[in-house]
């Protein structure tokens, strides 16, 4: 009787606990998963930039500025394995304008405006269990800034000269990344995510007869929130 009993509960446990195991699975982040996450993205530059130089002679006091954007930002994280997880950060292209200081004229001026697309691939740690709904993540990766369509401001043209023309070079750098979801049910969670993005690019701006050179640190933080869905 005692050894009816007890295998009554051994077996009452095994299929308890397989039905734990299977409602915690479905929310689990496990080795295999995808989340794949949309939100509103802001790069934030936190920009510098050596001073301006006119056909190779440095201009006192001078400098560039480049402004923010927000965009529709796309995020994906494959999870290697338990806590470990492959992050991409994919978005809309962000448009920046930029302004130069003491470049001819006293203060400020429109100098342009250029397009990015910041691909970024992080390697992520999940510390939590793979049942928890919180699920906070520390990423480390690398960045690649690819900037298009660059524009040179009438503003800037007025000083310098018509017929202007902008490149920014590619950039290659490192990134830091947290973040974390937050499971609604099974299947969504809610996501906010944080990177710092190490992006610096030889910028020129070439008129008929004069060149314009600036080395300018971008260095945005990127801020992220959204919604996400684990397949
Ligand atoms: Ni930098």
């Amino acid at each position: 009787m005692l050894k009816q009993k007890a295998l009554s509960l051994a077996v009452h446990v095994v299929l308890s606990g397989a039905l734990l195991v299977g409602t915690t699975a479905a929310m689990a982040y496990e080795s295999g998963d995808v989340i794949v996450r949309a939100g509103a993205a802001t790069v934030e530059p936190n920009d510098d930039s050596s001073r301006l130089t006119l056909n190779g002679a440095g201009l006192t006091n001078s400098r560039a500025y480049v402004d923010s954007d927000t965009q529709l930002g796309l995020t994906l994280t494959y999870m290697l394995t338990n806590h470990l997880g492959l992050g991409l950060l994919a978005a809309t292209p962000f448009k920046h304008d930029i302004k130069a200081k003491n470049l001819l004229v006293p203060g400020k001026i429109d100098a342009g405006s250029t397009k990015h697309l910041p691909p970024t691939l992080t390697l992520q740690y999940f510390p939590m269990d793979a049942e928890s709904k919180f699920q906070p993540y520390a990423g480390v990766g690398i960045n690649y800034t690819k900037f298009f369509e660059e524009d040179v401001a009438g503003e800037l043209e007025g000083v310098v000269g018509a017929s202007g023309k902008l490149k920014l070079d590619d950039s290659w750098g490192v990134v830091f990344e947290l973040g974390m979801d937050y499971a609604l049910t099974d299947r969504w969670v809610v996501n906010a995510a944080v990177w710092y993005l190490d992006i610096d690019t030889d910028a020129k701006f070439n008129f008929p007869g004069a060149e314009v050179k600036t080395k300018v640190e971008v260095d945005p933080l990127v801020y992220m929130v959204g919604i996400g869905y684990k397949f």
